[in-house]
């Protein structure tokens, strides 16, 4: 016998054997694409934080929803950007606010060709851009916040929406939800929940797609980079509070965490791949640096072979095209 006896180097051979033995494959049903609507706009306008990202007019958002569907992706998660902001981020909750009527669009030109799901948190309504309400002194009040993300679940189901993402890091916020929706009779409106949520600096283009201007910062209800356990006991509350599904936030810097909580639960696992990965992929590919398509992919894969079957990403519905000319 020669050496080396064992030579793995036999299936990286051809692209044939490659395909024969992949272990993990992107399907575009997977991918969910984040869109942003803002409020009395005629026509969609670039974010200069993220190429190739709009904020949508109420018309184009329509059309973006429909050639989202084309392309076959998942679901698809939607922001609003308010023209005037308050204090409780009445915008919000009204029927009228620019999230819910984008809702009744979306829903409108798609109906369950897809899952439309809206972020439910207070940041995109309130002047001084927190996840909240604030006390008297400045600090973002939970419980208060919670009264306020239950009548947002209500006005959001209301306007048909499939799937809520409450994404502020409130104690309690799944199960304030959860019971929100059930006492109005929406028992079918899923809760995505942003469980494992960082207080992260990848966010920062985000902040420019809602023109958020935050006093301060998020640390006391985020959660610390540096830390992992926490998360667990994040997840396993929002799983005993009600969350149908669970999500990890950022992505690509958290793999270790997407991998903990995937072997820890038994509902799907979903990873938001935020504004700053995205864009620091684009950067890099604008001044040729990397292979903008292949590090796409690249990223895609290993967040799902770390064990998110469920991925929000701003590529989806070009990831989703590129991925289904492949198969
Ligand atoms: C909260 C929310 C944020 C993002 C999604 N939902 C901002 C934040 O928590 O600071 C960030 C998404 C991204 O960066 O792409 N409404």
């Amino acid at each position: 016998m020669s050496f080396p006896e064992i030579r793995p180097r036999r299936l990286r051979r051809n692209a044939a054997i490659r395909r024969l033995v992949s272990e993990t494959r992107v399907d575009p049903a997977e991918l969910v694409v984040p869109m942003f609507v803002k409020e009395g706009l005629t026509e969609p306008r670039a974010i200069s934080s993220l190429p190739g990202v709009l904020q949508h007019s109420r018309e184009s958002l329509r059309k973006a929803a429909a050639e989202a569907v084309q392309a076959g992706v998942g679901g698809i998660m939607l922001f609003g950007v308010p023209e005037q902001r308050d204090p409780t981020g009445s915008g919000g909750v009204d029927p009228n606010g620019i999230l819910n009527v984008a809702i009744r669009d979306v829903v409108a030109e798609v109906g369950d060709a897809t899952v439309v799901m809206s972020d439910l948190c207070l940041d995109e309504f309130t002047s001084h851009g927190h996840c909240g309400v604030l006390t008297p002194d400045g600090e973002v009040d939970n419980d208060a916040t919670l009264a306020a993300y239950a009548e947002m679940a209500v006005a959001q189901a209301a306007a048909g929406v499939g799937m809520v993402g409450p994404s502020g890091m409130m104690d309690g916020q799944v199960g304030a939800v959860r019971r929100a929706l059930d006492a109005a009779g929406y028992q079918d409106v899923a809760v995505l929940a942003y469980a494992a949520k960082y207080a992260s600096a990848f966010f920062g283009p985000f902040r420019e797609a809602v023109e958020s201007a935050l006093e301060g910062d998020r640390r006391t209800y985020q959660q610390d980079p540096a830390n992992l356990r926490e998360s667990l006991r994040e997840v396993a509350l929002d799983v005993a509070e009600g969350a149908d599904l669970v999500m990890v936030k950022p992505a690509l810097p958290y793999l270790d965490v997407v991998s903990a909580v995937r072997a820890a639960v038994d509902v799907p696992v979903a990873a938001y791949q935020v504004s700053g990965e995205y864009a620091m992929v684009e950067a890099a590919a604008a001044n040729g640096w990397i292979d903008r398509e292949r590090v796409m992919l690249e990223t895609l894969t290993s967040i799902k072979r770390a064990g998110a079957q469920i991925i929000l990403t701003y590529w989806a519905v070009e990831a989703a095209q590129i991925l289904r000319e492949r198969h």
